[in-house]
């Protein structure tokens, strides 16, 4: 069998035109490396979608497949199964979330659809408005797609009827006053978020749902924004979910991005998937505080997947843990992310196309192209993306790098695991690349 010719013919793709699908087969891979059909060994610079947090194949996690399909792949969520508990206790010790409860889902989507289930129930609100941000991502199911604020996608939902409403975002590069601080404009992104609880009237809100640090939006909130958003819910008795999806797990230099802020940034419910399990095998997860729980404790809970907390994706949850913490992983990319953004504010300077470089929190750090970097006119109107930046995604595969990119962005996460060396030759390619596709006007 052509297997080549069947993946083009009989599969339907994610996010693109079907007609224009053409991606090489990959058959294997090994740290921040996959490697193709032909033999050839690709840089993993978005850990495919920023979710192969460990690499690729990693050992341990792999060898934690092995043994619990040997001793049980699967039991319904009506059974007790162990590594299920275990996985719950770890996410809970490590965000100190003491006498709150873990529902796994199959991913991110699911977990925030029943993260604002829960939230609507424990506030006694069923049909509560939750507020999230325009220009957000939280998923591509009909209620994630309500949730986000993402233009490729409104169009199919009628996130009013669904019962949320989308707020400014926190994209300093475009909305920061000349003579404001990045402190203050956080801070007064904030406050709109705590006049739009007002106007919509607090008893009606349930929650608001956000990502606390950065997402592949591109965006990366000022260090003000998220304790801020913390007082104006708390003060409106309004519960505060972190989509934790991606910038969990060391993405952004903590386990949780919220951590960043101590106490000051906990929320009343995290949800969590990709880098959960390092992305080997599909898991999903809602955590709540011991609040919330308690408000849930003698109430039916209408919710449940066949796959919720699956024994198989726990264990390998377990072994993801197990591998960040033996391998020092969530500081090591908090320490390569500040080496990372150093480097491309070098980039910047050596390259007009660069309008602003932000994050390295972690391994996680965003390029913006623009037109004109006084005017900071964009390259391509959003979400469209610049035919000389899919030519450079184009030049850097054929150089064995792989990037993500959205609209004008540049998205770099590699997996936590990537070496000095490898991270410096892929910058130093990007530094090639931009030279040779965006040469500065004669
Ligand atoms: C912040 C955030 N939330 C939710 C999701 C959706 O996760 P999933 O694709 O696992 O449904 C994503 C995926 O990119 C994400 O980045």
């Amino acid at each position: 069998m052509d297997l080549d010719s069947s993946e083009r013919r009989d599969v339907l793709h994610s996010w693109c035109v079907q007609a224009d699908w053409d991606a090489p087969t990959v058959v294997g891979g090994e740290g921040a490396r996959f490697i193709l059909a032909d033999g050839r060994s690709i840089l993993d610079l978005s850990s495919q979608a920023e979710c192969s947090n460990l690499g690729h194949q990693h050992p341990r996690v792999v060898a934690a497949i092995r043994e619990q399909a040997e001793r049980l792949c699967y039991i319904a969520n009506a059974w007790g199964a162990e590594p299920r508990a275990e996985l719950a206790r770890r996410l809970l010790d490590l965000s100190g979330f003491e006498g709150g409860r873990v529902f796994f889902s199959l991913g991110g989507a699911d977990a925030n659809e029943h993260a604002v289930k829960f939230a609507r129930q424990a506030a006694a609100k069923p049909k509560g408005l939750i507020l999230t941000r325009e220009r957000s991502y939280h998923g591509a199911s009909y209620m994630g797609m309500a949730l986000s604020g993402d233009s490729r996608t409104n169009w199919q939902v009628d996130a009013e009827a669904m019962g949320v409403r989308h707020v400014q975002p926190p994209y300093a590069y475009r909305d920061q006053h000349e003579d404001e601080g990045d402190d203050e404009f956080g801070l007064r992104v904030a406050d709109a978020l705590g006049r739009c609880i007002d106007e919509s009237g607090a008893g009606r809100v349930a929650a608001v749902l956000m990502e606390p640090d950065a997402g592949t939006n591109g965006m990366v909130a000022p260090d003000s924004y998220w304790p801020a958003l913390r007082r104006h819910t708390a003060e409106r008795d309004v519960l505060l979910i972190a989509d934790e999806v991606m910038s969990g797990f060391g993405r952004c230099g903590e386990w949780f991005a919220w951590q960043r802020h101590g106490e000051a940034g906990r929320p009343d419910l995290m949800t969590l998937a990709k880098g959960l399990t390092g992305a080997a095998v599909p898991l999903g997860a809602v955590v709540m505080s011991s609040a919330v729980a308690d408000r849930l404790e003698h109430e039916m809970l209408y919710a449940g997947l066949t796959y919720c907390g699956h024994p198989l994706a726990c264990a390998t949850g377990i072994a993801a843990i197990a591998a960040y913490e033996e391998e020092g992983l969530i500081e090591r990319s908090r320490a390569m992310g500040a080496g990372l953004l150093s480097e491309l504010e070098r980039l910047k300077q050596r390259h007009l196309v660069i309008g602003d470089v932000r994050g390295g929190h972690g391994l996680f750090a965003v390029v913006e192209l623009a037109a004109d970097r006084a005017t900071r006119a964009p390259l391509a109107p959003w979400p469209q993306q610049p035919q000389q930046l899919k030519a450079l995604v184009d030049a850097a595969l054929g150089e064995g790098v792989s990037l993500a990119t959205r609209g004008n962005l540049i998205l770099i996460a590699p997996p936590l695991v990537i070496t000095e060396a490898e991270l410096a030759d892929a910058l130093s390619l990007l530094d090639r690349l931009l030279a040779r596709f965006f040469p500065p006007a004669k």
